[in-house]
């Protein structure tokens, strides 16, 4: 296992799944190993959301881990990796990081993401959002966390769906370190 070079992917219920999706799709495209934890609610909204199964989404990981499995390598600090993305996450999974109250596999593993002090992205989606929201991310903000809002921009004149989705994976990959086209950067030609 070459878990060293493997992201963590954190699919929590929130809506907008399908940045979630896209992410994996694009790692694996660009040939990068991908861990992912979907919580139930996560895999619910692929079946509220998209046209896909769960199945399907697991289909896009180079391993699943399942999100009631605290025996799993994702549970200990241990496991090498290059950091994790929950994408997109809702404000109780944003709480439960806050917190460290890790009752769920994705909660776990960030928890461990940031003990270790490996990159924790996460894209939350909530609108509108309410001090306890802000609190939360301000605390995770405060430790070093990435906080990439689902807000894609319209600069880049986006004609699709997939073209707004595209714009907010491109920037999580950016925020790691790793070139993409999948977005054209302001006053780029192309
Ligand atoms: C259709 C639907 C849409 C939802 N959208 C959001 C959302 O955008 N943001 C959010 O924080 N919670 C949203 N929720 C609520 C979460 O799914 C709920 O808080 C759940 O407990 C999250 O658990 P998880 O973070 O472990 O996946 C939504 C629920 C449903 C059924």
């Amino acid at each position: 296992m070459k878990g060293n070079e493997s992201v963590i992917v954190g699919l929590s219920g929130a809506s907008g799944i399908i940045y979630g999706i896209r992410l994996l799709e694009v790692l694996k495209d660009l040939g990068i190993e991908r861990d992912l934890v979907m919580t139930a609610t996560g895999e619910e909204m692929v079946t509220i959301e998209t046209g896909r199964t769960p199945a399907e989404v697991r289909a896009l990981a180079s391993r699943v881990h399942e999100s009631d499995d605290f025996t799993s390598p994702l549970a200990s600090g241990g496991f090498l990796n290059r950091g994790m993305v929950v994408i997109p996450c809702s404000m109780k999974t944003v709480a439960g990081i806050a917190c460290g109250f890790a009752d769920n596999l994705l909660l776990r593993a960030a928890d461990c993401t940031l003990k270790e002090g490996r990159p924790l992205i996460i894209v939350p989606r909530e609108t509108p959002l309410n001090s306890i929201h802000l609190k939360n991310m301000l605390t995770l903000a405060e430790v070093g966390v990435t906080i990439l809002p689902a807000a894609p921009g319209f600069y880049h004149r986006p004609r699709t769906i997939d073209d707004l989705v595209d714009h907010v994976v491109g920037k999580v990959l950016d925020r790691m370190g790793i070139a993409h086209h999948l977005y054209h950067r302001w006053r780029e030609e192309g």
